[in-house]
């Protein structure tokens, strides 16, 4: 039985600590791993980082329409290229989202749930963006650290009737 847990809110040091290794995938972690995947859902989130929960490991989950569902333990950027404009949002930073740069590819190595290694791929795509994203989590890295200012910190509208059809519905990672 999975739990949603509550996401820890920027400002909060969890968020800004670097996460640690995982250095036995056990119970513990297998249990995290699926309340993880719990709270994602619940937030209609793309994806989820440990320390979004306050649990300070290098645990991650993805899910995409194109890619479904990903587990990562201690996953890391082995090469990345390119760049392109995104807007983004992040379930730790609730009711605004931004333009930022990102990679257009992008290739992570990471180990799944069995403890297998396993190695990723994806080019100009929504994992892309989530994978730089959620790694960035686990190093206390959060999407506003790439503005230059303040001001560049859109909030986004509350209400569905009020929706700018000028700006696109941010991802929320
Ligand atoms: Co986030």
């Amino acid at each position: 039985m999975s739990a949603i847990l509550p996401i820890r809110i920027a400002g909060d040091p969890v968020l800004r600590t670097p996460a640690k290794k995982v250095r036995k995938i056990d119970g513990s972690i297998q249990r995290l791993i699926d309340d993880m995947i719990a709270t994602m859902h619940g937030a209609h989130g793309v994806g989820l980082a440990a320390p979004q929960v306050g649990v300070s490991l290098r645990v991650v989950v993805i899910e995409t329409p194109d890619d479904g569902l990903l587990e990562l333990i201690n996953p890391e950027i082995v090469k990345h290229s390119g760049e392109r404009r995104l807007w983004e949002g992040c379930l730790s930073v609730p009711g605004y989202q931004a333009e930022i740069n990102r990679s257009r590819q992008v290739t992570v190595k990471a180990l799944n749930r069995e403890g297998l290694e396993i190695r990723l791929k994806a080019v100009d795509t929504l994992l892309a963006q989530a994978l730089e994203h959620e790694i960035d989590h686990t190093k206390g890295v959060l999407y506003i650290d790439y503005l230059t200012s303040p001001d560049e910190l859109i909030p986004v509208r509350p209400s569905i009737d009020d929706h700018d059809a000028e700006m696109p519905e941010a991802v929320l990672v």
